[in-house]
């Protein structure tokens, strides 16, 4: 790993590693106010998933020996050059506090933290840029794991308004659960923040199913993608103004009652508008592909047939379905009916089914 051969022979090296999870958003963000704060033009709810399944590992390392800080994402050197990086980073500098580890004899006053330099090795276990929102996981990790080093006190929704200019997303990763990203009022972005609806207790009946249709990296990032929706899209504008704000406050009443209902309708009807956003931008983006509206078909069908939403659909800025089954017994025939239609198969594009939820294979 990059951190242990930086430090061969040196004076001393201080290290601290964090785990943490992607999250998908059940109402969607697309489209900034502010593209320099990563302020967003509605408010967002997401699923946060299991942490054993997707997930960034992030180690950050500080030594008297490194002389420039320097990044290494899935093994391979990136650039900390960008305001992303350098945002965050600055944030949690100014917030350091005095370090001490007693064991190895090491003592950081809070003023030395401006001088010394840190070294990020971190990986995602799943698709990096591929609409599985590596980003969020990436950035929260990155911040959670910088303010573990550096002893920084803020909470985690403070974190999350760091994490947020990182990566929008990325500020819901911060909690487990269900959680808000309220857009915010502040110029400054100081309460575009994340908040938990509900912790990962509150609604365990749920079970996500992630079918990886593509794991190539997507043409249009989420970054250039919603700034150009922005630019030309009328529809944005009806979506963020008229559509989201009265969805949020059913999709948290639906949260609260677990009914399960409402949420998928509510879910599939997001997810299908914010695609149609993204048709409705100049020149047009599409994230979904074939096999994806081949999934949606399934499960409008299937729900159709049982007079109720038996399974809701979701998709990110890409082609993988992430599934949420009502209960368990439903998730096990959804992973039926998913095998059978779209057996896993490297010829295919459908090549794998993540289990984005601890829960179903063991009693199934
Ligand atoms: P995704 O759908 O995967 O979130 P995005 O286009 O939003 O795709 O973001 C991908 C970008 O996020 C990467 O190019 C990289 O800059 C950043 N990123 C991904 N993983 C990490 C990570 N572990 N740490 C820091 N940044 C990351
Ligand atoms: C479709 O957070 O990746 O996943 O803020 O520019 O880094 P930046 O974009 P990002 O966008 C995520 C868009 C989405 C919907 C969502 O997660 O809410
Ligand atoms: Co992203």
């Amino acid at each position: 790993m990059a951190i242990s051969r930086e430090s061969e022979g040196g004076k001393w090296v201080l290290m601290t590693t964090a785990q943490t999870p992607t999250n998908i958003a059940v109402i969607k963000y697309w489209g900034k106010r502010d593209e320099a704060l990563i302020l967003p033009v509605n408010d967002s709810i997401s699923v946060t998933l299991d942490p054993s399944h997707l997930c960034t590992i992030t180690t950050v390392a500080v030594s008297p020996d490194f002389e420039k800080d320097r990044m290494w994402l899935n093994r391979k050197e990136i650039s900390l050059s960008g305001a992303r990086y350098q945002n965050c980073l600055r944030e949690i500098r100014s917030r350091a506090n005095d370090v001490e580890d007693k064991e190895k004899g090491i003592k950081i006053a809070k003023k030395d933290w401006e001088k010394l330099h840190v070294h990020i090795d971190s990986y995602n276990n799943f698709p990096t840029a591929a609409g599985l929102a590596s980003s969020a996981a990436g950035f929260a990790c990155l911040v959670f794991a910088l303010a573990n080093l550096m002893n920084v006190k803020e909470d985690h929704s403070q974190l999350s308004a760091i994490a947020r200019q990182g990566s929008g997303s990325a500020c819901r990763s911060l909690y487990g659960g269900f959680v808000k990203w309220s857009m915010g009022k502040e110029k400054d972005g100081s309460d575009s923040l994340a908040i938990q609806l509900a912790d990962e207790k509150h609604w365990d009946d749920l079970v996500i199913i992630i079918a990886v249709v593509s794991s190539r990296q997507k043409e249009t990032s989420s970054t250039s993608g919603m700034r150009e929706t922005v630019e030309t899209s009328l529809l944005l504008q009806h979506r963020a103004k008229e559509v989201v704000p009265k969805r949020v406050l059913a999709m948290e009443e639906a949260i609260q009652n677990r009914d399960f209902v409402s949420f998928a309708q509510l879910t599939c009807n997001d997810s299908n508008q914010f695609h149609a956003v993204c048709l409705d931008t100049s020149p047009p983006i599409f994230y979904m592909n074939d096999t994806s509206h081949r999934i949606i078909s399934l499960v409008e069908k299937w729900n159709h047939s049982e007079g109720e939403p038996q399974v809701a659909y979701t998709f990110d800025a890409g082609p993988n379905s992430v599934l949420i089954a009502r209960n368990r017994k439903t998730a096990v025939s959804l992973l039926q009916r998913l095998l059978f239609q779209f057996p896993p198969n490297p010829e295919t594009e459908l090549n794998s089914y993540v289990l984005g939820d601890k829960t179903i294979l063991q009693d199934a």
